[in-house]
């Protein structure tokens, strides 16, 4: 099988790694990739965003399947323009369609969406500048804090926890008046879930699902969970929460009326699904869901992912995923990121990377690198190096995960040293 990858992190070079080591692959290419992805595959210069570029690249190739790493391609409907193309409708796209990817492109999609099935989530209500008094009233009916998010994709930017009133309130004239552009033009208010994260993972050919390992993140760049929020600093697989008992609510309660929802209207889905759980009191209810994996999870999952992924892909495509095994490794896996100081705020580029030749007993994934001029890795974001390890336990994970952080080099790295503690 030929294979495109589409994006360009650490989740990437993890699901390019774990593609890579399939019997079934003739050859993996990565659009655009990094200097990780490199050593797995070959990259190609062609952003995920640009379609006509990656069918020119696609037919000449003659690739037999595109997976798709990030949200927006999905968002912005590659699937349909597979589907809609005559020369490209044979070959399969990992990932759901435009309009099923609104679970992700909308948060008053996705909840408009649980409200129908009965899945469990926080209560709330959607507003736009047209009805900003009743939003306005609306708040004062919730008890602090006060959770705000945009409509529409922020990049992860886009969803405020107000401790006031007050706060809440012009927070939300903010948001209505264009603080994230046109994301922001409605806003889902609701209410605040207190409890403990989860992200729980699918993949489905649209009926039938597989459940892939499950993880927690890290998202705040300060130990102990403060400071802003980032794309990700680490995560842990498993989850010690999530038990069997847990993960069969997570099932009943959430993944088939989610599967059988979307089938139920009419949404075409082939790819993986996200599910941002929080534990309250025991049972899980939803936060958020994403029409992708998530980063830095994958940097974990897919370590614990047994199974060949192609055979699980091909399944998706096919239709007969239910024929199919996924096997978990009983292992522990974590991962611990390095990130560029400054981050999430300003940082620099360009720094050279050293000593990932010297870590031995870890995966080191790449998520921030480029190659420069001389052919260096240097540093190319603010997440610039996952560094993955397995483990009898977590804690024997963490030790040779931290061991390899200390080991790779570049200028102002800063990693959480706490990554998996409060579990
Ligand atoms: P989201 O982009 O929807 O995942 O939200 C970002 C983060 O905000 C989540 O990972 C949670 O930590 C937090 N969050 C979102 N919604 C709620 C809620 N209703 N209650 C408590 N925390 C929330
Ligand atoms: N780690 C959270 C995300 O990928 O959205």
């Amino acid at each position: 099988m030929k294979i495109l990858l589409l994006g360009s992190g650490g989740r990437e070079h993890a699901l390019a790694w774990k593609i890579a080591q399939s019997p079934q692959l003739e050859k993996l290419f990565i659009a655009p990739g990094n200097a990780g992805t490199a050593n797995v595959g070959e990259n190609v210069a062609i952003q995920a965003s640009d379609f006509d570029a990656i069918k020119t690249f696609v037919l000449e190739k003659k690739i037999d399947m595109v997976v798709v790493g990030p949200e927006d391609p999905l968002v912005n409907g590659i699937y349909d323009y597979f589907k809609n193309d005559a020369a490209l409708k044979a070959i399969p796209v990992i990932g759901p369609s435009k309009a099923a990817a609104q679970m992700e492109g909308s948060k008053d999609f996705a909840k408009r969406f649980m409200q129908r099935h009965n899945i469990p989530t926080a209560a709330y209500q959607t507003f736009t500048g047209e009805n900003l008094e009743e939003g306005l009233k609306f708040l004062e009916t919730l008890k602090a804090p006060y959770v705000l998010k945009a409509d529409g994709l922020c990049a992860g930017k886009g969803v405020l926890i107000l401790p006031t009133l007050d706060e809440a309130k012009r927070e939300l004239k903010e948001m209505l008046g264009g603080m994230f552009g046109n994301a922001s033009s409605r806003v889902v208010i609701e209410e605040f879930m207190s409890g403990i994260e989860c992200s729980v993972f699918v993949l489905t050919d649209g009926k039938h699902y597989k459940i892939l390992p499950e993880a927690k993140d890290y998202k705040r760049i300060g130990e102990h969970d403060t400071g802003l929020n980032t794309g990700g600093m680490g995560s842990v697989s498993p989850v010690p929460f999530a038990t069997k008992e847990w993960m069969q609510k997570v099932e009943d309660r959430i993944i088939r009326p989610t599967v059988d929802g979307l089938a139920q209207d009419g949404l075409d889905y082939k790819g993986f699904i996200f599910f941002g759980l929080i534990n309250v009191d025991g049972n899980p209810r939803v936060i958020e869901y994403n029409v992708r994996m998530g980063d830095p999870e994958t940097e974990t999952v897919m370590l614990r992912l047994k199974s060949d992924i192609i055979e699980l892909f091909k399944g998706v495509a096919q239709g007969n995923l239910d024929t199919k095994t996924l096997e978990q490794d009983p292992r522990s896996a974590v991962c611990v990121m390095l990130v560029s100081g400054g981050y999430p705020q300003h940082y620099d580029k360009g720094y050279v990377i050293s000593g990932i030749d010297k870590v031995r007993e870890s995966v080191v994934f790449h998520a921030g690198t480029a190659f420069d001029a001389n052919g260096n890795v240097v540093t190319a974001g603010g997440r610039v190096i996952a560094v993955s390890s397995y483990g009898k336990d977590k804690e024997e994970a963490l030790a040779l995960s931290f061991k390899g952080a200390n080991l790779i080099e570049f200028e102002k790295k800063y990693f959480r040293r706490d990554i998996g503690q409060d579990l």
